[in-house]
C-alpha cells in the first residue's frame, strides 16, 4: 500500500498579499539573466528531436519521470511533447510502460528557466504547455519561487499557446489564475479538479488523488504571439 501524502501546509493562509505588486514588477522589466552554457545541449537537442518528427509543439514543464510526457503524446498523436526536467534522477527512473512507447515525444534534462528563456529567444512557441503538480514553495516567503511569482513568468506567457496547471495546493492554483487574469485579457478561474487515481496523469497526481487530496486546475488559451 502507497504511503498517504501529506497535504500542503504553509504559513500563507490566502493568496499572497503581495502577488499583485510582484506580478506587475515582474511584467515591466525583461527577464534578462545569462543564459547557462549546459542549457544549449539539451535546448538543441529537443528541438531538433521535434523539427525531425514535426507536429504541433507540447511542453510538459517539470516531467518528473516522464510519465505525463509519454501520456501527453499517446493523448496527441499529431504532436510531439518535449518534457523537461532538471532532475537526472527522476529522467533516469525506470518506469513500467506495458504498451508500446509512443514515438513523438522526448525528455530532457534542463532548468526550464533556461529552456524558456531559449524558446522566447528562439520563437518557438507551443500549441500546449502543461505545468502539472508544480513544486508549491508554499512558504510566504517563497512567493517568488512558484512560476507565477518567478520574474520568467511574463516570458513563459510571451510563448503563447494554451496553458494548464494543477496543483494539490489550492492557493497555488488560486495565485496562477489571478496572475493569468492581470497579464491576459482572459478570465481564468480555479476550479476543483476530480481524479480517478487509476486515470491520473502524472504519478504525483496519482498519490495525490489516492491519498484522497482535493487536486486544483486551471487553464487558459494565451494569445497566440505574432
Ligand atoms: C512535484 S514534482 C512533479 C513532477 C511531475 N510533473 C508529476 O506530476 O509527477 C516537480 C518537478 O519539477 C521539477 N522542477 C522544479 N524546478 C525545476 C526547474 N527550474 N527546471 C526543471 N525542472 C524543475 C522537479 O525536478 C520535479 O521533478
Amino acid at each position: 500500500m502507497q504511503t498517504p501524502s501529506r497535504v500542503v501546509t504553509s504559513n500563507q493562509t490566502g493568496v499572497h498579499p503581495r502577488l499583485a505588486e510582484v506580478i506587475e514588477r515582474h511584467a515591466r522589466c525583461e527577464f534578462l539573466r545569462p543564459l547557462s552554457a549546459s542549457g544549449q545541449h539539451p535546448f538543441e537537442h529537443a528541438v531538433a528531436a521535434w523539427q525531425a518528427h514535426g507536429g504541433d509543439l507540447i511542453i510538459d514543464a517539470g516531467c518528473g519521470v516522464g510519465v505525463s510526457t509519454r501520456k501527453l503524446a499517446q493523448q496527441f498523436p499529431d504532436g510531439f511533447v518535449i518534457g523537461v526536467d532538471q532532475s537526472a534522477h527522476r529522467l533516469q527512473r525506470h518506469i513500467r510502460w506495458h504498451e508500446p512507447e509512443p514515438t513523438n515525444f522526448i525528455t530532457v534534462r534542463a532548468d526550464l528557466v533556461d529552456f524558456w528563456q531559449r524558446m522566447a529567444l528562439a520563437r518557438i512557441h507551443p500549441s500546449r504547455h502543461y505545468l502539472l503538480y508544480p513544486n508549491p514553495w508554499p512558504k510566504k516567503a517563497q512567493l517568488q519561487r512558484r512560476w507565477h511569482g518567478h520574474p520568467i513568468f511574463p516570458t513563459l506567457l510571451k510563448l503563447g499557446g494554451y496553458l494548464e496547471c494543477r496543483s494539490n495546493w489550492k492557493i497555488y492554483v488560486e495565485e496562477m489564475a489571478i496572475a493569468l487574469n492581470q497579464l491576459t485579457e482572459a478570465e481564468v478561474h480555479a476550479e476543483p479538479w476530480p481524479v480517478d487515481p487509476a486515470m491520473a496523469l502524472t504519478p504525483f497526481e496519482q498519490k495525490y488523488a489516492a491519498s484522497g487530496h482535493t487536486l486544483w486546475h486551471c487553464a487558459t488559451q494565451l494569445r497566440q504571439p505574432d
